[in-house]
């Protein structure tokens, strides 16, 4: 895979002084999806809008296939295409020519079929005649969605494309978004639904205070994380682990009064059957036993608080 956007210690002061980014550095493959999660005020709007150049980065640099966004916007912005967070539409417009019209925009020749399968896809067709102000918010947010990729981009920037949208459309946002990957686009979403990132991200980053604190492979991530304990409390303690209950899954508590066994949530077998009948088998009583999960959320708030400490 080669880097189709490469984002080198960027950063971006308001006017008044305030650092919204604070020297940033992220790669990003041709047709990944990367999820960018964090809380509000954290700067992936600023990020966003630094790379489509609606705000201008105090220092630092960005490229889009070799172009770079200082000397080289317009074909960098060319191959670019925005779902913004606000939604800001024409209301008297119709449909179709919100779409098209986006699409000239960015110099390109009319494409009525293009544009015809981009509304088919969004489930607009019916509504190409619709004014923009006859449709729901839902609706809408496809209308965003329709425009950004008029012009047939090759990033597609979504921020929070599924912030109050219903649970059907937001399943529906996440069929269009794995389509488009098939079709080899690239796409950087922000979101505050983790089971979002979790269910199409390839990446995942957290930014908090304008700084990147962590970018991995969400399946890295979630094996790393994604760890559940099952805390077997024994009525009396024990001083070593038993040989039959020695595994790297198993461990003794602290006071040695009990059993804790980590295992993968996502595995098709946990192995508790087979535990809790190896206990059974030394002896071993039971006075209780608890489970503990780290999910993705755990991880994100823990990150989090800790950069905020
Ligand atoms: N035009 C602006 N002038 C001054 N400060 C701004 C401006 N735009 C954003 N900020 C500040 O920059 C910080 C980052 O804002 P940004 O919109 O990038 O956050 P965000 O991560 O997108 O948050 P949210 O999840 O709420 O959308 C915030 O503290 C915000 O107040
Ligand atoms: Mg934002």
């Amino acid at each position: 895979m080669s880097t189709i956007l490469e984002i080198r210690d960027l950063k971006k002061s308001y006017d008044g002084g305030f650092e919204a980014l604070k020297g940033v550095n992220l790669s990003i493959e041709e047709g990944e999806i990367i999820a960018l999660l964090g809380p509000n005020g954290a700067g992936k709007t600023t990020l966003i809008s630094a790379i489509c150049g609606i705000v201008m980065p105090t220092s630092g640099s960005v490229t889009v296939a070799g172009h770079d966004i200082g000397t080289d916007f317009r074909a960098a912005r060319t191959l670019i295409g925005l779902v913004p967070q606000e939604v800001a539409l024409e209301p008297f417009e119709k449909v179709i020519n919100t779409v098209r019209f986006s699409r000239g925009l960015f110099g390109k020749r009319g494409n009525d079929p293009l544009i015809e399968s981009i509304l088919k896809r969004l489930s607009l067709w019916d509504k190409r005649n619709n004014q923009i102000k006859e449709l729901s918010g839902g609706m809408k947010r496809r209308v965003l969605i329709a425009k950004a990729l008029a012009h047939e981009p090759r990033v597609l920037f979504l921020d929070e494309p599924t912030a109050g949208v219903d649970v059907e459309l937001r399943k529906d946002m996440w069929e269009i978004v794995a389509d488009l990957k098939a079709d080899g686009v690239t796409i950087i979403l922000t979101t505050h639904y983790i089971e979002e990132a979790e269910a199409i991200a390839d990446r995942i980053g957290v930014i908090a205070k304008g700084e990147i604190l962590l970018v991995e492979d969400k399946d890295a991530l979630m094996q790393r994380m994604g760890k559940k304990e099952l805390e077997v409390q024994l009525s009396a303690p024990l001083d070593a682990l038993p040989a039959s209950l020695q595994s790297e899954h198993v461990r003794l508590g602290a006071d040695g009064d009990s059993l804790i066994y980590t295992y993968d949530t996502r595995a098709e077998r946990t192995g508790i059957t087979k535990l809790l009948s190896d206990v059974a088998a030394e002896g071993l009583v039971l006075r209780d036993v608890v489970t503990r999960q780290s999910s993705l959320e755990d991880i994100f708030v823990t990150l989090v608080k800790e950069d905020a400490a």
